[in-house]
């Protein structure tokens, strides 16, 4: 019998009992397990915590700002740091996909540690790690690999911290559960995973400011649209890929050359298979027109109709 009220308070106490009066540093990634963790350590310790999320520039429309909105307003003391510029920099001219990671999570440790060190002494590193985590670690390379950037383990010793990880022996349907009672917004409570390299693995090959800003305008108004339409929560997750592809195409009395932006949804119980979700024809005939309506670098939208295997869930 599993009560979330309880838990929340046993890990409050076990929490503070760790902690003392120490000073912990959490990064926020915007999902739900930090941002859970932010509120749940915030109401264990107070202004000891400093929660620090990482603009990176390959986030999604407003993402920043929903983060800061959700947190602040329930007491996580968030720092939001612009490492825009950095990550663009390191990522110039860079198009093959596992390079494109490994500079991004790079970057992610160097940014966070340069702000760990100018904010000052902290005793503990916060990390909102799930049981599942701890199971896949131990072995399972492929799950590890892929969220290798996710945690901040990489960062220099003499940083010194000791973990604090509250989740530990928690899945995620608990998290959750932890989240509603904590008062983080739906949105963010409900959300589809979103990879650590963010927009970056989505807009193929080497990345621009002038292509990023496509896709973020083409996944807000997917996303928008699924929800908008109910059909979110369906979806185990939805994206969009801006692709290299340019095509002819006519608006009004104009030829076109624009890019193709391809949508993909898929559901799936552990995102080692997954099925490409049957969305409905009208919805997807309705998020075309609104994308090469509103977004005139595209002329052409394509569903993505296949499974995994054989494509994986990014095209990166
Ligand atoms: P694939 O594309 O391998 O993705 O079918 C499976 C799940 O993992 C996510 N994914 C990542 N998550 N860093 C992450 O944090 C990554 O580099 C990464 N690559 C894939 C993907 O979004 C899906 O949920």
């Amino acid at each position: 019998d599993w009560n979330a009220e309880h838990i929340i308070d046993e890990l409050i106490a076990d929490v503070q009992a760790q902690v003392g009066d120490g000073k912990v540093l959490l990064a926020i990634s915007g999902g739900v397990d930090s941002s859970t963790l932010g509120l749940l350590l915030a109401r264990a310790v107070g202004e000891q915590l400093t929660a620090v999320f990482i603009d990176h520039g390959l986030l999604r429309l407003g993402e920043r700002e929903q983060v800061e909105a959700a947190l602040r307003p329930l007491g996580v003391n968030l720092i939001t740091v612009d490492a825009r510029a950095e990550f663009m920099g390191a990522l110039d001219g860079v198009s093959d996909p596992e390079q494109k990671r490994k500079i991004i999570g790079r970057e992610f440790i160097r940014a966070f540690e340069r702000e760990a060190r100018g904010l000052g002494h902290f005793d503990f590193l916060a990390q909102g790690t799930l049981y599942p985590d701890v199971i896949e670690s131990a072995g399972g390379e492929g799950a590890a690999n892929i969220k290798s950037h996710h945690n901040v383990g990489g960062l220099p010793d003499d940083l010194n911290f000791k973990l604090v990880e509250p989740f530990r022996t928690l899945f995620k349907d608990e998290v959750r559960e932890i989240a509603r009672l904590l008062g983080l917004p739906e949105h963010i409570r409900m959300r589809h995973p979103f990879p650590g390299p963010g927009l970056a693995i989505r807009c193929l090959g080497a990345i621009t400011e002038e292509k990023m800003d496509i896709l973020r305008r083409v996944d807000d108004i997917f996303i928008s649209g699924l929800r908008e339409f109910g059909l979110y929560d369906g979806c185990s997750q939805a994206l969009a890929i801006l692709t290299p592809i340019q095509s002819v195409g006519v608006m009004g009395d104009e030829r076109t050359y624009s890019y193709t932006a391809a949508l993909r949804a898929v559901t799936t119980d552990d995102f080692m298979t997954a099925e490409w979700a049957r969305l409905p024809y009208e919805f997807l005939a309705t998020m075309s027109n609104r994308i090469v309506n509103q977004v005139h670098e595209i002329n052409r939208v394509v569903y993505d109709i296949t499974g995994k295997p054989p494509a994986t869930i990014e095209w990166e």
